[in-house]
This record gives C-alpha cells, structure tokens and sequence, in this order.
C-alpha cells in the first residue's frame, strides 16, 4: 500500500509573537537595572521574594474576579495530564504575593511586611511596541499596613528608583486617583453609570459591554472615540466617603510636604480589577503616555478575598522592557565592569596551566579575561586590545619553564618576568589591592 506523503509545513523556528531573546550584548544594562533598584528597595528595607511563574488558575479569578479582562481575555490557561486543575502562566505578581503572604503565614510577622521581585510575567495581548507577551517587571509591596504613608512611600521609592537610574525629576509624571472602598464605590458607580447611560451610543462597542461588567474600567478605555465622553464623567474624588477622601488627603500631603510632583488623574483607574483607595502610575514625559513605565496602588481587600485574613496592601511594578526602551534611546551611560587583565597563552602547555592560572584568579577575586580557543599571541593581543584591558598576562613554553609569567602594562608598553607561584600577589599590589567582589569595589587588606 502506498504511503499517504505526508505534508509537512516548515515552521520557523522563533521566538513566540510577542516575547523576545535578551540577548548578551543587552544583559548588562538589565543586570545594571537590577542593581540600582536592588540597592533602593534593600534600603527601604524590601526582602526579595519569588513565586513560580506558574499559578493554579484560581488565584486571579479570586483576585480578580472572573469577568475581569485579566482572566477574560489575557491568561495562557493550560491543562496537564496530571493536574485536575487549570493552570496559568502568571500575568502579573501581586496576587502570588498575596498568596505567599498566606501561605506562609506572613501575617504573624511583625507588619508591615515589605517584599520585591524580579521577573517574567505573561498576558495575552496584541503585541506592539512596548506591549509584550512575556515582559518582565520589577515590583515592591507592602502588605498588612493600612496607613497613608505606606502608600507615599511606595511612590517615593517609585521616584527614587527612576532618579538612581538618571530620570530627572522633571521628566518623572506620577498620576494620582482615589478609587474608594467597596462602599463608596457603590455610590459612585450609581453616579457613573447614570453619566454614561445618556451617553452610551456615543462610546466604543468595548465599552457598551464594560457599562454592564465593569463600568469602573469605561474611565480607562483608550479608543479614541471615548475620549471626550471620558472627560466628563464624574470624579472619584467628590463621591469618597470620610475615610477614603482622609486617606488620600493624607496620602497627598506627605508627596507635598517630599517636595514629590503629582498629578490628580480622575480616569485613572488601572487595569486590573483588586485596586481599593489609592491609585498610581508612572510615565516618562515626552514618552507615550499610553505606556506607562509602572503602575500599582492599594488594594485592601485582595487578602481578606484570597484568604478571609483582612490585611491592607500597598504597590506597585515597573514595566523593565518599557524603563530600558527609554534609556536605550536616550543612549544614557551605564557604568558596567570592564576586566583589567587578558591573560595570554602560547602552546598546549601553556593553555593547560591558563585553566589552573585562572581559577586561581577566581578564588582570589581578580577578574581576568582570556580566549582559550585562540592560540597565537597576535589574536590575543588584538582581543585584549578591544576589551581596553590595562594588563596582560603572557604565559609561553619559555616562562612555564622558568616558572615565570609575563606582565605587560598595555599603556606604557613596559614588560616585567614574575614569578607564577606568587602572580595573585603581585597582580594585586599593581590594582592597588582593589577587588572586585561581586560588583562592588572593595579593599582587600
Ligand atoms: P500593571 O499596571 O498591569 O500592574 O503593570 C505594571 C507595569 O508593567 C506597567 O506600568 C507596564 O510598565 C508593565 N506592563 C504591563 N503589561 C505589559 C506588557 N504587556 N508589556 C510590557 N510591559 C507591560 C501590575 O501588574 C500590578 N501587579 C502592579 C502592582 C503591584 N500593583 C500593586 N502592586
């Protein structure tokens, strides 16, 4: 029997529509990211958490709610064979904080607890620039404290973090809203829908279906047709009641008396569906509003929904792509390490005693360089050359034999014979005993 020919379509092998390689020649700027807002969260006393990129499913449905467009709309939902459950690729982070916070009994901690993480999330969106399927965010939250200053102190390290990285305050756009509580919000949806009830055959037909699910997020609809409709509507902020309009009164006088720019923002609502009280976004100016380099706010209830423990929360997250899209553009200098030393080898012997030399250089903190795959010294100088290296180390049959090695000072030219046994040694007396240990500079005397 002939063999039905099967047809085979050739796909191309690619990343995902939507996500992205960060390839080596971008990781430094990443890892530069990284550190400089490590360094501010570590000292506004934030521990690093992370959760598995991986949720049971019923974690955003809880936080969220079914009909929000989170859930709706953007979550990879997967089955497997073992799991009775449905799975999901995590599309934002505070609900997993949430739920470690539980988990793990956090609220027997003295509160607030302050906790930040760094890394991928996924949402199924329409790709575009600055709009991604799998993007990465660095987020911060403080959980179990209901007072206004926690909610400045989020925006202030907010700035802070944007500063250390060489945003001028200027540029810097913090928008504000109140969202209230569940009981004034009751009130002002009533407001809300009355407003857009007389107005409803003038908006998109997205936000005809929001009228019915969620009104709240008719005052974040982007579409050009509900724009001037949007401005209109009803504030937040004349239907909070005491407490809420307090808190934010509150909230504000703290940014004020920071000397901390805001705007008040009344169709600033954000995307997802677990905000209580204070909202927030950041933007670059000059930059497209529409992409918001971070966002957050507070939202008191997500806990008490997630695990019936009533514990307020405040936070917010960074978009990184979005932050490094500006600074790749704005060509800001970042400082990154560049190594001091090459260490060239000449000869099979030599390249057998380079692995040893530069484990040696390892356990003593001296970063070195070297190309163990090429073997003539032109090549070698020439890379050496290109890293801009001070030094270089030059180990041949010869010196192996006198038990010597080469140092050449790449700026004057001049070269000294050393003995190999004592290299580490003389090699940090040249460096002015400096180190490097892990990305900082430090003494080694
Ligand atoms: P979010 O506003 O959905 O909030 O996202 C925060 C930031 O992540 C946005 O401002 C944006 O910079 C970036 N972002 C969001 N979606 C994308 C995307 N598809 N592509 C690229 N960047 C994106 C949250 O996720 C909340 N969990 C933040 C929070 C923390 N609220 C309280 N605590």
């Amino acid at each position: 029997m002939a063999r039905k020919k099967e047809k085979t379509k050739k796909i191309r092998l690619q990343t995902p529509r939507g996500m992205k390689d960060i390839l080596p020649e971008e990781y430094p700027l990443w890892q530069w990211f990284f550190e400089k807002s490590k360094k501010v969260l570590e000292y506004y006393g934030f521990s690093r958490i992370e959760t598995p990129i991986i949720e049971k499913a019923e974690l955003f449905l809880r936080g969220h709610g079914k009909e929000s467009e989170l859930v709706q709309k953007e979550m990879y939902a997967f089955k497997t064979k073992e799991e009775a459950d449905w799975l999901v690729l995590r599309p934002e982070g505070t609900a997993p904080i949430a739920r470690a916070y539980l988990e793990h009994g956090f609220f027997n901690l003295p509160q607030p607890v302050k906790l930040y993480y760094f890394g991928p999330f996924f949402r199924h969106e329409r790709p575009q620039f600055g709009r991604y399927r799998q993007f990465y965010q660095l987020g911060y939250e403080i959980l179990g404290g209901d007072q206004p200053i926690l909610d400045a102190e989020v925006i202030l390290i907010g700035k802070a973090i944007l500063n250390e990285i060489g945003f001028k305050d200027k540029e810097i756009q913090i928008f504000l809203n109140s969202i209230g509580c569940s009981k004034c919000r009751k009130k002002y949806l009533k407001v809300l829908k009355k407003f857009y009830r007389s107005n409803i055959k003038k908006v998109c037909s997205e936000c005809q279906l929001r009228y019915k699910k969620n009104p709240l997020r008719m005052l974040d609809c982007k579409s050009v047709k509900c724009q001037s409709i949007k401005e209109k509507a009803p504030s937040f902020l004349d239907f909070l009641c005491e407490n809420c309009s307090n808190h934010f009164r509150q909230v504000l006088s703290y940014l004020d008396s920071l000397g901390i720019d805001y705007y008040l923002d009344k169709t600033l609502v954000r995307g997802l569906d677990y905000y209580t009280k204070t909202v927030i976004e950041f933007n670059i100016e000059a930059h497209n509003k529409e992409l918001s380099v971070g966002g957050g706010g507070r939202y008191d209830e997500l806990i008490k929904v997630l695990g019936r423990i009533d514990k307020p929360a405040v936070g917010m997250a960074f978009g990184v792509e979005r932050i490094l899209e500006i600074i790749k553009s704005r060509k800001i200098k970042i400082e990154t390490e560049k190594p001091e030393i090459f260490l060239i080898q000449i000869g099979p012997r030599a390249k057998e005693e380079a692995l040893k030399l530069l484990e040696r250089f390892r356990k003593s903190n001296i970063p070195v360089s070297a190309n163990l795959s090429k073997d003539n010294l032109k090549d070698q100088l020439k890379l050496a050359d290109r890293l801009g290296v001070n030094y270089c180390l030059i180990l041949g049959q010869q010196e192996i034999n006198d038990g010597m090695i080469i140092l050449k000072d790449m700026i004057s030219g001049i070269q000294e014979n050393l003995p190999l046994e004592r290299i580490e040694e003389e090699i940090k007396k040249r460096l002015g005993a400096r180190v490097i240990v892990k990305g900082s500079e430090t003494s080694n005397n």
